[in-house]
């Protein structure tokens, strides 16, 4: 037996605090009745039925996608723009953890494991993202400085980033920028850039923790290895 909101976790439903709000709010129905209460032990094999919907526990899958632009993130689209799912056409429920915008390509990691993804977006583990980035200019030393102190975004300031590599195109009329950092809010990149005075031309998300999509052309995608998904699961607990 688990408790209830455990279960939706797992199932990925929601984060564990939405999936007890859920509860509260009475959305949730176990084996016929609506359980309000928080901490209801409940059977895996019972129906669990949330906001009309039948909940399953599949086996847990992960996979790895290279997103082109011109695909969003989320599982589907008010628009009706192409979304990753088009891209990784799997029968279990799927959802990326963390998103990329749009005009972002790179690194992706899907799973139907909602207990995985909640460990692997938690601040706390500061796991490493790291982007290779295009911007218009030429980035100073004294701008790299401030991104990898931590800049001030208005809303919060960035927490500490690491420059890897800076090269300025033949031209010298923009950088390419290799970035590391441990947080995922929206947008951080390009803000972060904004902030010290430059517009992003392009933005690939490269690694993940310790996942790259170095062998991974764009566009495709491939299953995670089980010693990849045990790293990421210690990477989850223990950081960086
Ligand atoms: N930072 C951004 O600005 N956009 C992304 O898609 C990812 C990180």
């Amino acid at each position: 037996m688990e408790r209830l909101q455990k279960l939706l976790q797992q199932a990925g439903i929601a984060s564990r605090r939405k999936a007890e709000q859920m509860i509260v709010d009475g959305l949730v129905e176990v084996d016929g009745e609506i359980v309000t209460e928080l901490g209801t032990k409940v059977e895996k094999s019972a129906k669990i039925v949330v906001d009309g919907k039948r909940i399953t526990f599949e086996d847990k899958v992960y996979y790895v996608l290279n997103k082109p632009v011109g695909y969003v993130s989320t599982t589907d689209d008010e628009f009706q723009r192409a979304t990753i799912l088009d891209l990784v056409p799997v029968k279990e429920r799927i959802f990326p953890i963390g998103r990329l915008d749009y005009d972002t390509s790179g690194l992706l990691i899907l799973t139907n494991d909602g207990d995985f993804m909640n460990h692997l977006i938690h601040p706390r583990y500061k796991v490493e993202k790291e982007y290779h980035v295009k911007i218009e200019g030429l980035l100073r030393k004294e701008s790299s400085a401030i991104l990898a102190k931590g800049v001030d975004l208005g809303d919060f300031v960035s927490q500490p980033a690491k420059i890897t590599s800076v090269k300025y195109d033949d031209k010298k009329t923009s950088t390419y920028v290799n970035i590391v950092i441990t947080e995922g809010k929206y947008h951080q990149v390009r803000r972060m850039f904004e902030a010290v005075g430059h517009q992003v031309i392009k933005l690939k998300r490269y690694r993940f923790g310790t996942v790259t999509v170095k062998d991974l052309k764009e566009g495709d995608y491939r299953t995670l290895k089980p010693h990849e998904v045990k790293q990421l699961w210690n990477l989850a607990k223990h950081g960086k």
